[in-house]
């Protein structure tokens, strides 16, 4: 924090941003998102009133050109102030990785409600990112082993950074490479793999959010012809490092469950395969065990 911001000044530049928020189709909420993730204005006086000047880490000047990208160009808040709050974390982000999503909290849960022989395994996350699944899992599982794969070294290098931040980077082990490749060493010895992949169907890309479709990276994103091409991959390799009872999670898009759970059920290795239903009731994650 290097810039000291008047009061009534930053009243005045909380204003502006909301009109400009108006303007452009834009939640007026993500002004002060915004101002709290570059300047030490606390929750409490964004409700009562700022009456007292704040430490920033840009200048106003600064602020307001940020604020004009998020509300012409679209970049998401989170990655103009290059963080997100995920579970009990605060993440660092950037463009080199998908922001990791509230919805995807929930396949820590999902893990954690394995049976308890598992979690002092090997877990793996595929398709790490921002590092958030494998942070999750190593907060989770205090004697589980815990690795992590992408194939984007940019993103692997945001991971790395998370999980120093957070001390779990002797517990976590990062890697580059496709899904289940660079970990030919865990072979038939894996308690649990968790992964979001990208499973958008490729032509329905243009009609996400301006958002996604400008600025996150589309290798998160693109799931092939019919959203399912990773995760083929992800059900097809899985049963030769999984241990039996082994447990398989993962997150999708909605509607593609139905296609998930036979694509589990014909390979023949998976039994238990379950269908899971997000808050808002569609079908957004499937698990399953390894016989
Ligand atoms: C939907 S994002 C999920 C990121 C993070 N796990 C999360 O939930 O926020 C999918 C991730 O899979 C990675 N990915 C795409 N293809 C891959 C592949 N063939 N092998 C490994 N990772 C891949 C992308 O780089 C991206 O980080």
């Amino acid at each position: 924090m290097s810039e000291i911001i008047a009061a009534q000044d930053l009243v005045r530049w909380r204003q502006w941003a909301k009109t400009q928020a108006i303007a452009t189709d834009i939640s007026v909420e993500e002004v002060d998102w915004f101002l709290q993730g570059l300047t030490t204005v606390d929750r409490l006086s964004l409700r009562l009133g700022i009456r007292e000047a704040v430490q920033s880490q840009v200048s106003l000047v600064e602020l307001s050109r940020l604020w004009e990208r998020r509300c012409q160009e679209k970049i998401p808040v989170q990655y103009l102030v290059g963080k997100t709050p995920w579970r009990n974390f605060e993440l660092v982000v950037s463009p080199a990785v998908l922001i990791p999503r509230p919805e995807t909290e929930y396949l820590i849960d999902l893990a954690q409600a394995s049976h308890h022989d598992l979690h002092a395994g090997y877990w793996v996350d595929l398709g790490t990112g921002s590092g958030a699944i494998a942070l999750g899992l190593a907060d989770s599982f205090p004697d589980g082993k815990i690795h992590a794969v992408d194939q984007s070294a940019a993103a692997l290098e945001v991971a790395r950074k998370n999980a120093i931040a957070y001390g779990l980077q002797d517990r976590i082990q990062f890697y580059q490479g496709s899904w289940w490749e660079p970990l030919q060493h865990l072979r038939g010895k894996v308690a649990g793999m968790v992964s979001n992949p990208p499973y958008i169907p490729a032509a329905l890309l243009p009609d996400l959010q301006p958002e996604v479709y400008r600025h996150e990276p589309h290798s998160a994103l693109d799931g092939g012809i019919d959203g399912l091409a990773d995760l083929r991959i992800l059900v097809n390799e899985a049963p030769d490092y999984l241990i039996s009872g082994g447990i398989w999670i993962i997150e999708m898009m909605r509607g593609q469950g139905e296609a998930v759970a036979q694509l589990l059920a014909d390979n023949g290795h998976y039994t238990q395969i379950q269908i899971i239903h997000d808050f808002a009731g569609g079908d957004r994650y499937v698990s399953a065990q390894r016989i």
